[in-house]
């Protein structure tokens, strides 16, 4: 098992569960990933005010809730402190080697796997196994806009991205520009919008800004198991007239309309963000033409601003440093995986956690490791190469149809329809042995 975030120890507890034996590497000192907030492992994204915008309903584990009086979107501290529990709870915490990286896994003789670990005083060790279960995370290596913007490299004020991010000091007083229209960007924005001299946010597409509450609950629980059985066009029916009637058109707060179709790209959520742009104290722009000069910004519709920071809030990279490249990589994040978990080419890797969910990523990392756990105490057989590939083939034609062209939307899946999907693979996956 490669880390001990929330997908790494949900697969720790489910393999633990099944008495399958294995080790867990964790290259911080704790677990919980992104969640520890100014994690030693140098990796989280996480910032002070960072709440979760998944409702604690969704994400909590299915063998293990969230504590009764957390609200219904908790901080970071408490996430961390729900891992940190869970880990206690099953026992797992001494099952855990933190503070040691895997540098690298390469296939070996008879289907087997050597991965090599070092720890924090260069001390390395290379142990085989038969199967690898890669729960690295995918959001810890920024994605800077791609190519850079003309100029950018002269631009005098400063450049940062979000998963830098930390305390809104960094804005105080600046003139500030946040570029991206996804979750990371409108936060920011918010934030800056109480404390800089001026924040402008800039987007090569708008978004269908969802608030996290609608009628008093929170929003993802609108969207039921129940009602996730619809088609998706009745879905959309639905919530469009809900966000409508409470919030009217994106382009009443200065957004541009968005070029695609609600459930088309990632959720943004917010609660602030409109009611910022309500206000005056955030001013919308397009996307960024090019760097002049000095501190100007050029825009796409040829205005012009003096910045003195500039957040680029451009996503995520997935990357697998531990992997030789000519094996696995996932170039412009794309990696083929059978229902995202199993790689066809390599058999015996398995990947945790690795989605973007409408809904929360930990109860699918746990159903997904149900479906691993399974697989490896030989109850079950996958299909053959050739339908796995297939399958492969019509998952990302599917969402390539749904999807807004962009490197965000590559592993995307919908929570309870991809539940349901690993559900019905696992009984497959028993049914073909
Ligand atoms: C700002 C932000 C907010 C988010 N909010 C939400 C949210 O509200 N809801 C939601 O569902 N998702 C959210 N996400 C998505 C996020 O990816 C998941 O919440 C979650 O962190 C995924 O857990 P993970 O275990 O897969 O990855 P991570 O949390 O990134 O954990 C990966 C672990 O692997 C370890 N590791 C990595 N490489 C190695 C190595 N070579 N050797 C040993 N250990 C290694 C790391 O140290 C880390 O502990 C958010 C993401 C960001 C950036
Ligand atoms: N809990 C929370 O509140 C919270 C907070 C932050 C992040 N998150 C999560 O963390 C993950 C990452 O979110 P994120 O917002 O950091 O990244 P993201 O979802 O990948 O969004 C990136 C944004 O940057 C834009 N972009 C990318 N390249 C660009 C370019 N070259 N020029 C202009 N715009 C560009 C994208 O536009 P296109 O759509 O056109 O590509 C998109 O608007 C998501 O899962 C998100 O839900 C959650």
């Amino acid at each position: 098992m490669i880390g001990a975030g929330s997908s790494g120890i949900a697969a720790c507890q489910v393999l633990d569960a099944r008495g399958i034996a294995f080790d867990c590497f964790e290259k911080g000192s704790e677990v919980g990933g992104n969640w520890r907030y100014e994690n030693d492992n140098g990796m989280s994204s996480a910032y002070r005010s960072l709440h979760i915008n998944t409702s604690r309903g969704l994400m909590a584990y299915a063998t293990y809730p969230m504590p009764e009086d957390y609200p219904d979107y908790p901080n970071h501290f408490q996430i961390a402190a729900y891992f940190d529990d869970y880990v206690d709870r099953f026992g797992l915490r001494e099952k855990i080697r933190f503070r040691t990286e895997v540098v690298s896994v390469e296939p070996a003789p008879e289907g087997r796997w050597d991965v090599t670990v070092a720890d924090r005083d260069g001390r390395r060790e290379t142990n085989r196994y038969r199967a690898v279960l890669v729960a690295n995370g995918h959001h810890w290596d920024p994605r800077w806009p791609g190519p850079p913007f003309p100029g950018a490299e002269g631009f005098a004020g400063e450049q940062m991205h979000a998963h830098h991010y930390r305390e809104p000091d960094v804005l105080e007083g600046k003139r500030v520009l946040v570029l991206g229209i996804g979750n990371s960007a409108t936060d920011i924005a918010v934030e800056s919008s109480r404390i800089a001299d001026k924040t402008f946010l800039a987007m090569r597409r708008g978004a269908y800004v969802l608030p996290k509450h609608l009628g008093g609950k929170p929003t993802d629980e609108a969207a039921s198991a129940l009602l996730t059985r619809l088609p998706l066009s009745v879905q959309r029916f639905f919530l469009s007239r809900l966000l409508g009637l409470a919030f009217g058109e994106m382009t009443s707060y200065g957004l541009p309309e968005p070029d695609h179709k609600l459930f088309e790209a990632h959720p943004t959520v917010s609660a602030e963000l409109l009611s910022r742009l309500g206000h005056g104290d955030i001013e919308v722009k397009p996307n960024i033409a090019n760097f002049p000069g000095g501190r100007t910004v050029r825009f796409t519709d040829g205005s012009e601003e003096e910045v003195d920071l500039v957040v680029c809030c451009t996503g995520y990279k997935i990357t697998f440093p531990f992997f030789d490249p000519s094996l696995i990589s996932a170039e412009d994040n794309r990696l083929p995986l059978y229902h995202r978990v199993v790689s066809v080419e390599h058999p015996g890797l398995f990947f945790i956690g690795l989605i973007q969910s409408l809904g929360a990523i930990m109860p699918i990392a746990e159903a997904q490791s149900e479906w691993v756990a399974g697989l490896l105490e030989g109850r079950g057989e996958l299909p053959s190469a050739a339908k796995m590939r297939a399958e492969i083939a019509a998952a990302e034609r599917k969402m390539r149809k749904r999807y807004v062209a962009s490197k965000r939307h590559t592993i995307q899946v919908d929570f309870h329809p991809y539940l349901r999907e690993i559900r019905r693979e696992r009984k497959r996956t028993a049914q073909r042995a």
